[in-house]
């Protein structure tokens, strides 16, 4: 008995060891790797950004900042999927009120922040929702505000003037100013198209 356990054990092991070893092929529309090619362009484009935000926030403050969240933000989200070799999938990230008009939700995509904010209403921890249809995987991570990205995004009573100036020039319209620590900034939208 104890020796069939052990074994079935070792089995288990084995096999998980395979399939963590295992590389999706490129255009593979297997569910769970779907789910993985979209995890690992989500968590690439918020550690990219948030890296290269600390590291100018320190060296320049937020006036030279704005551009690591302009400039680069766009960059990297073009560039991101090309890296793991799937230049197919697409990764961006959206807001119900959003700074860039580029970053606009599509209804489906609004759909889904509306939800997150109700959600956060009713004081769930969100967690990454999926979406498969007929010709793609779509998965939405959601954003939380946290203190440091306030010199940008809080209320503009308490923020730099310089930035305002700065975020007045380059976004006309912007809507994404005016939040606290911990509320709903948006979310990384990631489409994985299923293989043809
Ligand atoms: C130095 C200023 C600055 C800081 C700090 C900052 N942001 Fe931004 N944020 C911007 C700018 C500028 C944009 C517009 C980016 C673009 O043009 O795509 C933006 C856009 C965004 C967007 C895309 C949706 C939109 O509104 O267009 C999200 C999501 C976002 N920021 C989240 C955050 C979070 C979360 C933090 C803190 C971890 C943060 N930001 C910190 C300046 C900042």
């Amino acid at each position: 008995m104890y020796i069939k356990k052990k074994i079935a054990a070792i089995a288990l092991a084995v096999i998980s060891l395979l399939a963590a070893g295992q590389v999706p092929a490129a255009g593979a529309d297997d569910s769970a790797s779907a789910v993985a090619v979209a995890e690992k362009a989500a968590t690439e484009l918020m550690t990219a950004l948030k890296t290269e935000l600390q590291a100018a926030m320190r060296k320049g403050g937020p006036v030279a900042a704005i551009d690591i969240c302009s400039t680069r933000a766009q960059a990297l989200s073009a560039e991101i999927p090309g890296r793991s070799n799937r230049p197919d999938v697409t990764v961006k990230r959206t807001s119900l009120k959003f700074r860039n008009p580029a970053n606009r939700p599509t209804p489906e995509e609004e759909r889904v922040l509306r939800n997150f904010a109700a959600q956060l209403q009713e004081g769930a921890a969100l967690q990454p929702t999926t979406r498969r249809t007929n010709t793609a995987l779509h998965y939405y991570r959601p954003i939380l505000t946290e203190p440091l990205c306030l010199s940008c995004h809080g209320d503009p009573d308490h923020m730099d003037t310089a930035v305002l100036e700065a975020l007045r020039q380059r976004y006309p319209e912007d809507m994404a100013a005016g939040y606290n620590a911990g509320e709903l900034r948006g979310m990384v939208s990631v489409t994985v198209p299923a293989a043809p």
